[in-house]
């Protein structure tokens, strides 16, 4: 890597773009709509949501008037984003899982580089062509800014992470622990926690409860986003493993599970349906009104996520809310 303290460069020069090998099983959509829908309940993972198509519905989500998170969590960092990138021991690189260009990325990027003069920005994503360009767009507006991007699956991209003398600023925002089981949540914790020095810090960004009316809103807009969010990923098979959903069939239902404390994504068969999955070879069928989840989007109590943490490694060291208290913003410190 070219040292940070040097004049600014190109933009180009100020880019590693690396793709990560695929390391973990089960990580592939061939395995995952094999395992997924070949099981009762059918289930389908939430990763695969996120290709060029998806990740920009979920662009379009965030901008909702309905979608509540994206918004709460931003006034957090507007607000205090120089105090978090201040807790960390001296200057830091940020480390962020999800590639950010948008503008809530940008407030913590701007306060290190306020802080400190030069940043190394390690962004960790799956969808390589956004990845890419968001990358691209940061560069060009911050000419002390180094990126060294993973197009990776999270844990891939935890095992490639470039060494460094600075501490780290391990970003995981948006909710995005919330798209996992409790226990899937903690393990993960683990991982991240693993890879962390002792000066390093966490950062976690979860929707918190509230009143069930706010939070189902959230994931049945009236513009129909979400169901095109959530009926992509049927697109997707179709068109990345010769399947031939019909779209039409499938209905979009996304329930709050109070229980639970969290909402639960399906695609509903509005009839039977038989699907054939070219690639695998394989034929599913469907009863009318039989569901897969697509996904899972707990919804977090500053007790449940204090819980998740310590059992993955973590202590919360500060929190910082929203004005309505519907989001918090975490900092975590490793424990041993
Ligand atoms: C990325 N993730 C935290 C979003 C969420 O709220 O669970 C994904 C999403 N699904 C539907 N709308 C948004």
């Amino acid at each position: 890597m070219v040292p940070l303290t040097r004049a600014p460069g190109r933009e180009s020069d100020r880019l590693r773009f690396v793709e990560v090998p695929r390391g973990h099983p089960g990580a592939t959509l061939a395995e995952a709509v094999r395992t997924g829908l070949g099981s009762s309940p059918k289930t389908l993972p939430s990763l695969f949501f996120y290709d060029d198509e998806g990740s920009a519905l979920f662009d379009l989500i965030t901008q909702l008037p309905e979608y509540t998170p994206t918004r709460c969590e931003l006034e957090i960092l507007q607000a205090s984003a120089n105090e978090i990138v201040r807790s960390v021991h001296g200057p830091c690189e940020i480390v962020e899982f999800g590639s950010g260009s948008g503008v809530k990325t940008r407030t913590l990027i701007e306060a290190a580089l306020g802080r400190q003069g030069s940043l190394q920005y390690v962004p960790i994503d799956v969808s390589g062509d956004y990845l890419r360009a968001s990358a691209a767009a940061l560069l060009a507006d911050y000419p002390e800014l180094e990126v060294t991007a993973l197009a990776a699956e999270y844990r891939d991209g935890l095992a490639a992470l470039p060494p460094t003398d600075r501490p780290r600023l391990v970003t995981f925002m948006g909710s995005n622990l919330g798209n996992m089981e409790f226990c899937e949540a903690a393990q993960f914790l683990g991982d991240v926690r693993a890879a962390m020095g002792p000066h390093d810090r966490l950062l976690l960004g979860v929707d918190l409860v509230k009143d069930t009316d706010t939070v189902w809103a959230a994931y049945n807009d009236r513009a129909g986003v979400t169901e095109r969010f959530n009926k992509n990923v049927l697109a997707r098979v179709n068109r990345e493993l010769g399947a031939d959903f019909d779209l039409e069939a499938f209905g979009h239902w996304a329930p709050y599970v109070p229980g639970k404390d969290r909402i639960e994504m399906h695609l509903v068969a509005r009839r039977e349906a038989v699907v054939r999955v070219e690639a695998l070879g394989e034929t599913y069928r469907f009863e009318a009104g039989e569901s897969v989840r697509t996904e899972i989007s707990q919804k977090y109590t500053l007790e449940s996520l204090q819980a998740t943490c310590l059992v993955g490694g973590f202590g919360i060291e500060r929190v910082w809310h929203d004005r309505q208290g519907w989001f918090a913003v975490a900092l975590c410190r490793p424990v041993a």
